[in-house]
């Protein structure tokens, strides 16, 4: 086949990718105002644009629904885009804890979920997961803990969710594929070596049943999502 065929297979594919990505997005996940809203917070704000997409957003809040979630961790708030997909899964006496490290983004993080009308359901808490995750044993178990924080803490941050969790609740990810380093030799990234840990760990973890997905456009990145077991494997 001839480069120039081969190069229009290759823009045919990637036009029918985005046609079915927006197609899928305007039927399943359509941003409303309060989600727009948040994510110009965080171009106003110089905050990066590393939001989950609208299809993880909803991904999160059918696996919220999934396990009956009253109780949702967040462990990394950003702009709080995604809280505000967490907190709308929510029933009106629900409660989203999200934790922020900068206090700068937890101010943006908490006016996004005001203007979507969620501050009664939704905080956020300011310092580093170290600190917050502990103080949060009286208000567990929660049934569902998203991590997208530091990538450095994600094993810390995995021991954590375990610890606050129940049998049935679901632990996601972010971020777990990251261009296919941590599936590889995550060399001495500090980043991909943690990133490797957490999937190699979720994926062996008799506690957990566990998967990890590319969700991202170009299928590069992607959650991994574990449930707990109500028995661990093998016990
Ligand atoms: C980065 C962090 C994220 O949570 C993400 O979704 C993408 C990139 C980052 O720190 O580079
Ligand atoms: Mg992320």
């Amino acid at each position: 086949m001839s480069d120039a065929n081969t190069l229009d297979q290759l823009r045919q594919q990637a036009e029918t990718r985005a046609f079915i990505t927006a197609e899928l997005e305007r039927r399943f996940a359509p941003e409303d105002d309060a989600l727009r809203a948040a994510l110009q917070a965080a171009r106003d704000n110089n905050m990066p644009a590393i939001q989950i997409s609208p299809l993880q957003g909803k991904l999160l809040q059918v696996l919220a629904a999934a396990c009956g979630a009253k109780k949702i961790l967040e462990i990394g708030a950003l702009a709080g885009y995604s809280g505000i997909w967490l907190a709308r899964a929510l029933p009106p006496n629900g409660r989203l804890i999200s934790l922020e490290v900068s206090e700068k983004h937890a101010a943006v993080a908490r006016a996004s979920l005001a203007r979507a009308g969620l501050a009664d359901r939704a905080e956020v808490r300011v310092g580093p997961g170290e600190q917050l995750l502990p103080a949060l044993a009286s208000e567990a178990p929660f049934d569902l803990v998203f991590i997208d924080a530091d990538k450095p803490g994600y094993p810390t941050y995995l021991d954590w969710a375990l610890k606050l969790t129940r049998p049935g609740s679901v632990i996601v990810a972010d971020n777990c594929i990251r261009g296919g380093a941590p599936l590889r030799d995550p060399g001495d990234d500090p980043a991909m070596r943690a990133i490797a840990e957490y999937d190699q760990r979720v994926a062996s973890d008799p506690r957990l049943v566990s998967v990890a997905l590319p969700l991202d456009d170009d299928g590069t990145d992607g959650f991994a999502i574990s449930v707990v077991r109500p028995t661990p494997q093998g016990a």
